[in-house]
């Protein structure tokens, strides 16, 4: 499986280094608006973005979004919209309306 991981801090970090140790996924990408620290959690292997756009444009199965929550629904809604499945760290967003890409699992047949 193919993953990429929006947000490298203290959770992304965690998550890319999972990812890339674990046989059975490849991590494509690592996007954080800190350049060194996509790169570092990016590793020698996958790509590290500053930007979400050329991030989500990268050939991948999943996305863990772990960047501050404010900025959850934009990633999960991005990558939804591509057809991409989505691990969001919890909580969600700050607000109802912000949660209301949910309901794009159904017609995508992808899970948030
Ligand atoms: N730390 C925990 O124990 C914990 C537990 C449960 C859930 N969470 C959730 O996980 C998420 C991440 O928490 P954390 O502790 O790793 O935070 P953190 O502050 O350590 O990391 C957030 C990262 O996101 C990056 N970032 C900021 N703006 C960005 C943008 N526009 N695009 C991409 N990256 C951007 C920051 O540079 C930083 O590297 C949060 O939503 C938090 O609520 C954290």
């Amino acid at each position: 499986m193919r993953i990429g991981v929006v947000g490298a801090g203290v959770i992304g970090a965690l998550r890319a280094q999972t990812i890339r140790d674990n046989p059975d996924t490849q991590l494509v990408a690592v996007c954080d608006v800190v350049p060194a620290a996509a790169k570092a959690a990016a590793g020698p292997d996958a790509m590290a973005v500053t930007e979400l756009a050329r991030f989500l444009d990268q050939p991948m199965d999943a996305v863990f979004v772990s960047s501050p929550l404010h900025l959850h629904d934009e990633a999960c809604l991005g990558a939804l919209e591509r057809g991409m499945h989505v691990l969001c760290e919890k909580p969600l967003a700050n607000t109802v309306e912000a949660v209301s890409y949910t309901h794009l699992t159904l017609p995508t047949n992808r899970e948030v």
